[in-house]
């Protein structure tokens, strides 16, 4: 745990998650941008004991109020970002950032970057040399707190969608009974 002392609007502290944390986790990620999950179907993977050289983990890093922050939250936990290691039979030393997200109430207060910060601390301990992640360019406040955190541009990705006229046909017919395409050829 580390008590954070860069004298902030909202005194915190910052540590990883334990299990006792997931209705916590739970509760912060609907104020996020990211799809949900059900993290208590998967504890393995964020709190068991995984072999790390063939699963991948994923470390979450949070931002908890001083005890002498009042607050009418249900839970103390305001601010956190995930790390997602690669099983180390990868060979990859690029640890992936994902679902950054503080409570709407205690943004603008320097918790994100603050965990975020930490995390860049504590990954090189873990083999990690660079962090990549992902940001929708128009979300203006997660953009410049990368950049400002030193994350460059790599390449921009384009995301596609074709829509499917969905018919009472195509739902019936079981996939197997389809014919191969090289069947018509
Ligand atoms: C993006 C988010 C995590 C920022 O959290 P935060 O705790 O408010 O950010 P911080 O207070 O640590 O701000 C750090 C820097 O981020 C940038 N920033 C944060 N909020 C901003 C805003 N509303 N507009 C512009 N820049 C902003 C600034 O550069 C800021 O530094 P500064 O205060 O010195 O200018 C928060 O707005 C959030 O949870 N948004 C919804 C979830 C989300 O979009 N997550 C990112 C998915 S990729």
């Amino acid at each position: 745990m580390r008590q954070h002392d860069a004298a902030p609007a909202a005194p915190f502290t910052l540590r990883l998650a334990q299990v006792d944390d997931i209705s916590a986790i739970e509760w912060l990620d609907a104020f996020g941008t990211s799809p949900h999950r059900a993290i208590s179907r998967d504890v393995d993977k964020y709190f068991g004991s995984v072999d790390p050289s063939v699963h991948e983990r994923n470390l979450i890093f949070l931002a908890e109020l001083a005890p002498q922050m009042a607050t009418d939250a249900p839970f103390r936990v305001v601010g956190k970002a995930e790390l997602l290691l690669a099983p180390t039979m990868l060979i990859s030393d690029v640890g992936y950032i994902k679902r950054v997200v503080v409570h709407p109430h205690w943004r603008k207060h320097g918790l994100a970057r603050a965990v975020l910060e930490y995390v860049v601390q504590q990954a090189p301990l873990l083999g990690v040399r660079s962090l990549d992640l992902h940001v929708w360019e128009g979300n203006a406040a997660a953009v410049k707190l990368y950049e400002s955190l030193g994350f460059a541009l790599r390449h921009r990705e384009l995301y596609l969608r074709l829509p499917l006229a969905a018919t009472a046909e195509a739902a019936v017919v079981p996939t197997a009974e389809r014919a191969a395409p090289d069947e018509h050829a």
